[in-house]
This record gives C-alpha cells, structure tokens and sequence, in this order.
C-alpha cells in the first residue's frame, strides 16, 4: 500500500512524477492530515478540483457568447472530515495560519477577507439551498495549481468545497446547481461579477477533452484536444492581477450598456447574440469608442471561438494558431484587459518559431498566456520565452506543459 511508505513532510518534497499521481496524492494528504490534526474523530476522506485554462473565448462568458475551456491536469486537493462540535478549521499546507470559525459565524463577520469568502460564500449558498451543516469540520488543503495566476484557483476552491461539503453532509445537489452556486459565492461574497465559464469548466471538465460551453443556453458539448505535434504551453507572467477585479465589473457594464444602445434596432438581448455584418452595419449607434470597441471584441469573439472549433475538428493548427493571435490583440487593443507583461509575453512567445499561436487566457491585467507550440521545442521554447521575457519586464515567467484533466470529485 502506497500510504504505509508515506509520512508527514513528504508532499512537500514530492517529484512532478508524483504530483500527477491521485493515488500518491491521497495517501499522501492524509499522511499531512493526520499529523496536522491527529488521528482522533477517524479517516478524512479527498476531493478534487481542477484549475482551468479558456483556449478562445475570452470575456464573453457573461455576453451569451461560446467559450472553449479546458480543465487542467493541476488540481487543488482537500482532505476532509466531519468534528464534532460546531467549529470550522481549514489549513493550508503550503501556507501559515488558519481559518477556524464557529458554524454560526462563517459568513456572518464583515471582516473577512480572502481565502475566507470562498468559504463563507460556499457555506452560505450551500444552506440557502437546502444543506443542513450542523456539524463543524477540519480540512487540509495543498495544491499543484499556480496560485492567484489566472487560472481561476478560486473556482477549484469554491468546487473542491462544494462538492466535499454535499458529499460530506449527504446532500444532493445537481453539479449544475453547484456551479450557478460557486458563482453566485463569487458575485456576493467576493464582488466579482464573473460569468460562469470557470465554474463551469472545472465542475464539468474532462480528461483528454476541451469544452464548448455556449453561455446563452449552458448546453456543452467535448471536443477532443487532439494536437498532434503540437502542445498548450501555459506561461505565468507572475505579474500580480491586481485591477482584475474592479476592471472586470468595469468592463461588464460597459457591455450593458453598448446592449441597450444596440438593443432597438438589433432585437437581441446579448451581445454575442449579433453577428459580425449585423454589428459592422449598426456599429455607428455606438458613437463613444470605448464602448464600440468593447462591443466590437465581444462579437468578434465569438466568432473567432467559432471558427477556431471548426480549425480544431479540421486538424487546421496553423488556424487556429492565427485565431488565438487575433484574440490576443483584440483583447489588448478593443477590450483593454492585457498588460505590459501580458503583452511582451505574447509577443516573446508569437516570434518563437515552434509557436503557432498565443493569447492571454483568464480575466486578463495579469496572471497567464497560452501558446500553441510544438511539444520536441517545449524546452528550447520556454528557456529562449523566458529569457526575452525578462529582458523586456525583468520579471520571471514559469512554464508549464498543460493537459486536460477531470473536473471536481472525491479520490478514490
Ligand atoms: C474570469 C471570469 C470568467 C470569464 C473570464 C474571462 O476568469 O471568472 O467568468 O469572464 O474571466 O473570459
């Protein structure tokens, strides 16, 4: 049996190798959790949550457009137990302190800030729903995804705990009720006004397959991420995503608004809903040019999201490489979500003669780029990247090889 070799310490000294490995993982955790919190109140049970990456679709999860998300192989691992008073302790193995709360005030102190309104969020929305939480719990979390990288960690951690508490307090809850949940946490806990595309990536993701999510009607559909030669290389720029927040409500009321000017004569009730020749012959109705362009990047998009499943299905890489690329620069110039970081990653990567495309990916200000790159150049790749990227920002970027991988469950 893997757990009887693995004691407390070694997660944080295991190999990649091990880190893709569930089994190593679970026995792993426990090990952690048993010396964090000791072996009185039994066996904690492990769940997992994916961080996903969107490969086209950028913004336009909250306009009705089609996103195309992949949850990735990097997940955010919780081991878990009922106590038995009404307490709530959560420790992180990779960082100090905790989060210990009564059932009676999570959620209810102003005063939280962070980590803690995932929670609060995630218990509150789990009640209104119908959850009896009459217990209190211990939970130890360690995680293999980039954090605060734009990799959405919160959406694994809002999905980690949805589907660990469910579980955990014996309460069935359809997994799409969960995702409308996990956003309505982020919208009212966090204030963030996101739209559902991470939720949803991550509840729903599958190994091997990206997602087209059509936000209009939430029906999806896999299509294999079959790339032959090539693969997604995701770059963190570790610049901080400060703005990411209240530039995001920002730019969703600008689309509310070049809606209700475009509203009359179009008849639609969202953006992604007008097709490009619809939208070039009513676009002078948007006179403010912020407005325009931010209009002008949601129906491009989605068409580009469009065009780049067709490429896909094709085998056309090299299309869809040059719809990433056009993505990128509409999400720089129309919707103004990159960054000087942002940027002169995309523009180190594009010039690299193994890519075929690249894009900022996520909210945007800051966090990561993907790249379409051929898999035997990854290493020359992201050493001669990284190197142009630091002489441009002198900021350090990781690489990582990304793979599709499952959405949230319990390790067996
Ligand atoms: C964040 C939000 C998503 C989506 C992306 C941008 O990740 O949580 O809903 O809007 O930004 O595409």
């Amino acid at each position: 049996m893997v757990s009887d070799t693995i004691g407390a310490g070694r997660l944080l000294r295991a190999s990649a190798l091990e880190l893709s490995d569930d089994r190593f993982l679970k026995a792993a955790l426990l090990a952690e959790f048993q010396s964090s919190f000791g072996p009185a109140g039994g066996s904690a049970r492990v769940f997992a949550a994916p961080a996903r990456i969107n490969l086209i679709g950028e913004h336009i999860d909250y306009n009705g457009g089609q996103v195309f998300p992949v949850a990735l192989d990097k997940c955010l691992y919780l081991a878990i137990r009922q106590r038995a008073d009404d307490v709530i302790v959560i420790r992180n193995l990779q960082l100090p302190g905790e989060y210990r709360r009564s059932l009676a005030e999570a959620g209810a102190s102003d005063a939280d800030t962070g980590f803690a309104l995932y929670i609060d969020g995630m218990l509150a929305g789990l009640r209104a729903a119908g959850a009896t939480i009459d217990h209190g719990f211990e939970a130890l979390l360690f995680s293999t995804v980039p954090m605060g990288a734009g990799v959405s960690s919160s959406a694994a951690l809002e999905l980690c705990f949805g589907v660990a508490l469910s579980s955990l307090y014996n309460f069935t809850i359809d997994r799409l009720e969960l995702v409308k949940l996990a956003q309505k946490a982020e919208h009212d806990f966090v204030g963030v006004q996101c739209g559902i595309m991470d939720q949803f990536a991550v509840a729903f993701g599958r190994r091997g397959q990206a997602m087209l999510l059509d936000t209009a009607s939430l029906v999806y559909q896999y299509v294999p991420l079959e790339l032959g030669d090539f693969c997604i290389v995701l770059m963190n720029s570790n610049f901080p995503r400060a703005l990411a927040g209240s530039k995001y409500n920002e730019r969703r009321a600008e689309c509310d608004k070049a809606l209700a000017l475009l509203r009359p004569a179009l008849a639609v009730n969202k953006l992604c809903a007008i097709r490009p020749e619809q939208f070039d012959r009513q676009a002078g109705l948007l006179v403010d040019p912020v407005l325009l362009r931010r209009a002008r990047h949601c129906v491009y998009e989605n068409e580009r999201v469009r065009r780049s499943v067709e490429a896909l299905r094709a085998g056309d890489l090299v299309r869809f490489g040059e719809l990433m690329k056009q993505s990128h620069l509409s999400l720089r110039d129309d919707y103004e979500v990159t960054s000087p970081a942002l940027d002169a990653l995309f523009d180190a990567a594009s010039g690299h003669e193994a890519c075929l495309g690249a894009r900022m990916t996520g909210a945007g200000f800051g966090g990561c780029v993907i790249a379409l790159v051929k898999r035997a150049d990854y290493n020359e790749f992201s050493a001669r990247v990284g190197q142009a990227y630091t002489a441009l920002t002198g900021l350090v970027a990781d690489f990582y090889m990304s793979a599709a991988g499952d959405g949230a469950r319990e390790l067996a």
